[in-house]
């Protein structure tokens, strides 16, 4: 009696624990090509992790994984992520690459070209409007999310 017990206890924390494991496991793995030297690359990387992804860096630059994805240079920024079998491109807040990975449409992925201001890893004094572009499978865009920084003084420049 005593022994069953304790099997069927051992038995459900063994399943509650197996439990624990799938979701911890179900943020897939990121694999971040970037410079070895790029600050704000880092920086986007800590959002991802922060963001539950488990993230692999390939310090050797982005230009060659870009191409590689299908990328256009013209929505290049500084470093190209794969996960899951998308392709993201430069400062693309956490947020969406979940909301891609969970949607799943037909694409090669989503960018963030250059570098805007207030964009995930490039967090700073100044934060511009920018859009988080969903890229096709022959390589058009379109907007995937769009981010509008509600900074009153902007507001108030905007109106004159
Ligand atoms: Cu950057
Ligand atoms: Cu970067």
């Amino acid at each position: 009696m005593k022994t069953s017990l304790r099997a069927l206890l051992t038995g459900s924390i063994l399943i509650s624990a197996l439990g624990g494991l799938a979701t911890h496991v179900a943020a897939a793995t990121v694999e971040v090509y970037k410079s070895a030297t790029c600050k704000c690359c880092a920086k986007w990387v800590d959002h991802m992790r922060a963001h539950g992804f488990t993230v692999n860096s390939h310090d050797v630059g982005n230009k060659e994984a870009r191409e590689r994805a299908g990328i256009a240079t013209k929505l290049g920024s500084c470093h190209t992520a794969l996960v899951d079998g998308y392709a993201i491109e430069g400062h693309v807040p956490a947020a969406d690459i979940k909301r891609l990975l969970k949607e799943r449409p037909r694409a090669i992925g989503l960018a963030v070209p250059d570098m805007p201001h207030g964009s995930p890893g490039m967090e700073g004094a100044r934060s511009d409007p920018y859009d988080v572009l969903l890229i096709n499978k022959q390589g058009d865009t379109a907007v995937y999310n769009r981010y509008r920084p509600s900074d009153p003084n902007e507001s108030m420049m905007r109106l004159k």
